[in-house]
């Protein structure tokens, strides 16, 4: 265990947690876009920045989701240079997304309502990776990432074409933090809209039950959890409600 003080209050943390997971566990609350339990952090989105006084007197911003909490630490989540780095790096972030709610909203409650820089081309993505990191870490397809630099960075499949890696599971939709990406099953099919223009809608057959008749999920992603399972696709004729 390490002791450590956040915000004023003296705690105890278990040695190798980062100082995200120690504040959250106390109730303190540090803005985050990029960081959820399940998921290795990334340090994408830069919103959960901290200061930080080591032991030796020496401080710095370090991002809190990455940060290993340290014995003799002092944290503050609110100082005044956090507070207007924050609100910085939140201007950035409107004048990409400025029309996404979410983005909007973040922004309101840290006291920014527009953004001194250029708006850029309306951009869906707040490129926080949870997508990536979840097709990745979490299903084992990887069948997106984050492709190209600085103003051209986005989430795409190779060649911007439906990759052969992606089982429709739509847990990237799920994960997103903002909709961009969209969902729909509609007619026998599990169509997926990414946030990247360049790239197609892409579609996938549903598996229909042989019970009731509901299409239930997407064909690929079955043959995908029978194979990793070592079951029989026959196991899965039936939607898990008349199993
Ligand atoms: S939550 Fe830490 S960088 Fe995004």
């Amino acid at each position: 265990m390490v002791s450590l003080t956040i915000d004023g209050r003296k705690l105890q943390a278990e040695e190798g947690k980062t100082i995200l997971e120690v504040a959250r566990d106390v109730g303190i609350n540090i803005p985050t876009l990029c960081a959820t339990e399940s998921i290795s952090p990334y340090g994408a989105c830069r919103l959960c920045i901290v200061e930080i006084t080591r032991a030796d007197g020496r401080k710095r911003l370090v991002t809190s989701c990455l940060y290993p909490v340290e014995e003799g630490m002092i944290v503050q989540t609110t100082s005044e240079r956090i507070v207007r780095d924050r609100k910085m790096l939140m201007s950035l972030l409107l004048a990409r997304c400025s029309e996404v709610k979410e983005v909007k909203e973040m922004a309101k409650q840290m006291g920014v309502t527009e953004s001194p820089f250029a708006e850029r081309a309306k951009e869906k993505c707040v490129l926080c990776g949870l997508c990536v990191r979840a097709c990745q870490e979490v299903v084992g397809a990887s069948a997106i990432s984050l492709v190209n630099r600085g103003v051209d960075r986005q989430v795409a499949s190779p060649f911007y074409l439906q990759s052969d890696a992606c089982i429709g599971c739509g847990s990237c939709a799920y994960i997103c933090p903002v909709n961009a990406i969209s969902m729909e099953d509609k007619g026998g099919k599990r169509v997926l809209v990414m946030p990247n223009p360049e790239m197609k809608k892409v579609q996938f057959k549903l598996k229909k039950c042989k019970t009731c008749g509901k299409f239930w999920a997407p064909e690929k992603q079955i043959e995908f959890i029978a194979k990793k399972s070592g079951t029989p696709l026959t196991d899965y004729e039936c939607c898990p409600d008349c199993r």
